[in-house]
């Protein structure tokens, strides 16, 4: 997959040089470049804001130097094109996992008071979201949208079927989950994970995302079918919980 990035801070991308990403980065999975627009500024001190229209606060990156920037893309790799925006739809797993189907994606960060909207107008396929809550440039939005992303390229992870047993990718939250030593600060590790027992395990672990769903996100179980057993869990596990 390739991923381009149009910022006036390529530099915040560094973070890409460790983890996950990095790795997926030497194997070819991914490849990011970014695209610096202040390089394709139109005025001699090298700005890519200017003041808004109709007065109010802050400055607004021109439309310029960002549409310069895109048209240096190659045609065949530009793919989708969108802009990082707290007026966008808001991010969700679906939404990244279709994502991670396309092979080209361009991504616009914006900073100050947004973008000029003749750009989102003529150029922008998408505008996303990643919460109710505003950001001091879309990079920062964009370094989660790529990470997400990047667990469902295929050959990312380690585990090819860990993104599967993910929070969300069931509708559900992923249970509770333990690692050595078996008692910590006098804690212990529940039995049944400990039992061997598959079947045993499996069921907890149903339980485990049943209950921190029911008990953190009950709206996710409102847009979930649940298969008759699963219910039935829920049920017995609620009237515990509400005990
Ligand atoms: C300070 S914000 C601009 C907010 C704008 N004045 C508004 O009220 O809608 C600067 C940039 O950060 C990015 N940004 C801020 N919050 C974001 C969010 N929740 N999701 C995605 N991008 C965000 C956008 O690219 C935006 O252009």
């Amino acid at each position: 997959m390739n991923i381009n990035i149009l910022t006036i801070f390529p530099e915040i991308f560094d973070i890409f040089n460790v983890g996950l990403i990095s790795k997926s980065i030497k194997k070819n999975l991914i490849s990011i470049n970014t695209f610096d627009i202040r390089k394709n500024s139109i005025n001699k001190h090298n700005h890519v804001d200017s003041k808004p229209y109709g007065g109010g606060e802050g400055m607004v990156m021109m439309a310029e130097p960002i549409v310069k920037t895109l048209s240096g893309i190659q045609k065949r790799k530009v793919g989708k094109v969108i802009y990082l925006s707290p007026q966008g739809k808001k991010l969700d797993q679906k939404k990244v996992i279709s994502l991670a189907e396309r092979k080209n994606l361009t991504l616009i960060c914006g900073r100050y008071e947004g973008i000029d909207q003749r750009v989102i107008e003529k150029y922008v396929d998408e505008e996303i979201s990643i919460g109710d809550f505003v950001l001091s440039g879309g990079e920062y939005a964009a370094i989660c949208l790529i990470d997400a992303i990047s667990r469902h390229i295929p050959g990312v992870l380690g585990n090819q079927d860990s993104y599967l047993k993910d929070t969300f990718s069931n509708g559900l939250l992923k249970g509770h989950v333990f690692t050595k030593p078996e008692i910590f600060e006098s804690m212990e590790v529940p039995s049944e994970l400990l039992s061997g027992n598959h079947k045993e395990i499996e069921k907890w672990k149903l339980e485990s995302s049943l209950l921190q769903t029911f008990l953190k996100r009950p709206d996710l179980l409102e847009n979930k079918k649940l298969s008759k057993k699963q219910k039935k869990l829920l049920e017995e596990l609620a009237s515990k919980a509400i005990l």
